[in-house]
């Protein structure tokens, strides 16, 4: 692939596209929106207005260090509240498939919102192949693909979609992205879901439920670095195990450590971890955690299993 001349074709393609126009960006903090957004920041200057929707369901930190990366860059990032908004959303939906619509539905409608309060008549979006591929294969209904699963973003929204990635599998993306200047934290990061942390909250998504699997996360991500595995991540079961806390029984939480190895999250198989980074991790879950009293490492590969639970 031919990197400079992607970019240099891409900025063209989107100057084109918006002409005269205002676009918005969405960006989530994750390697594809990020390098979709600078795509679109060298495209359009103070033509784009670059939006990160804070819905609660992010990793730990993560809107302040977007603002931080991207501001260093010289693009300015706005962060739009939402947390409470999708919280409604989610309630009471325990299906997978029922979550991933709640979210859609509430990321677009907060993004329409938002676009039409700029007067933007165009969102760019970090969509990129597998996501297509997936969602045309039915595995799974993906966010931030609408046309292809028949929804009129301009009927039903408002508002035109561009997707610069989607001809680019993620190892693509991650050099697109080195090369448009972003931080190796960015342009080499772990893939992240669309629905972010609903997606590893199996049943009820409450904010004190996602909490628990974003404190998991920190500690799996420290635990697992080294390893350098294509997603490491926690996941909180409903179902609960006995454990012991200060000296009397507890019901517990689960957590499920996932970790796989893949090139593009079509396929993927578990990571291989030496024993010790299991019991030290496992360990400093329950210790940091003390609601759970269970943790499981998953031995699943894609397929038959997704790499998220939801
Ligand atoms: P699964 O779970 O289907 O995930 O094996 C494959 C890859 O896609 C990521 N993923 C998503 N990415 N929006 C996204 O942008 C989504 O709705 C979504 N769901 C899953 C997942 O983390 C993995 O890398």
């Amino acid at each position: 692939m031919n990197v400079r001349k992607y970019i240099t074709d891409k900025v063209k393609e989107i100057k084109d596209t918006v002409g005269a126009e205002t676009a918005v960006s969405a960006l989530s903090g994750g390697v594809d929106s990020s390098a979709c957004t600078m795509l679109a920041a060298r495209a359009l200057g103070p033509q784009l207005k670059v939006i990160f929707i804070d819905d609660g369901l992010m990793r730990q930190g993560e809107p302040e260090e977007v603002r931080s990366v991207f501001g260093k860059l010289g693009v300015a990032v706005e962060i739009v509240d939402a947390r409470r908004e999708f919280f409604k959303a989610l309630k009471r939906k325990a299906d997978p498939e029922k979550k991933r619509k709640a979210f859609r539905e509430k990321f677009y409608k907060v993004f329409g919102r938002e676009v039409r309060r700029s007067g933007a008549r165009f969102l760019v979006q970090g969509t990129i192949k597998a996501d297509i591929i997936e969602t045309r294969g039915g595995v799974k209904t993906q966010h931030n693909i609408l046309e292809q699963i028949g929804i009129d973003p301009e009927k039903g929204f408002g508002f035109r979609v561009i997707e610069p990635l989607k001809d680019l599998f993620k190892p693509e993306v991650r050099l697109v992205a080195r090369a448009l200047g972003l931080p190796a934290r960015i342009f080499g990061r772990m893939p992240f879901p669309g629905p972010g942390l609903a997606c590893r909250v199996v049943g009820a998504v409450t904010p004190e439920r996602v909490e628990i699997v974003r404190r998991a996360t920190v500690l799996v991500e420290a635990e697992f670095a080294r390893l350098k595995p294509f997603q490491a991540f926690a996941v909180l079961l409903t179902d609960r195990g006995t454990g012991i806390v200060s000296g009397s029984r507890r019901f517990g939480d689960i957590i499920v450590v996932r970790s796989v190895d893949s090139r593009d999250a079509m396929t993927a198989r578990p990571t291989r971890v030496p024993w010790p980074v299991l019991e030290r991790l496992a360990k400093r879950i329950t210790d940091e955690l003390p609601g759970v009293t269970r943790v499981c490492y998953e031995l699943t590969p894609k397929p038959p299993a997704t790499i998220e639970y939801v």
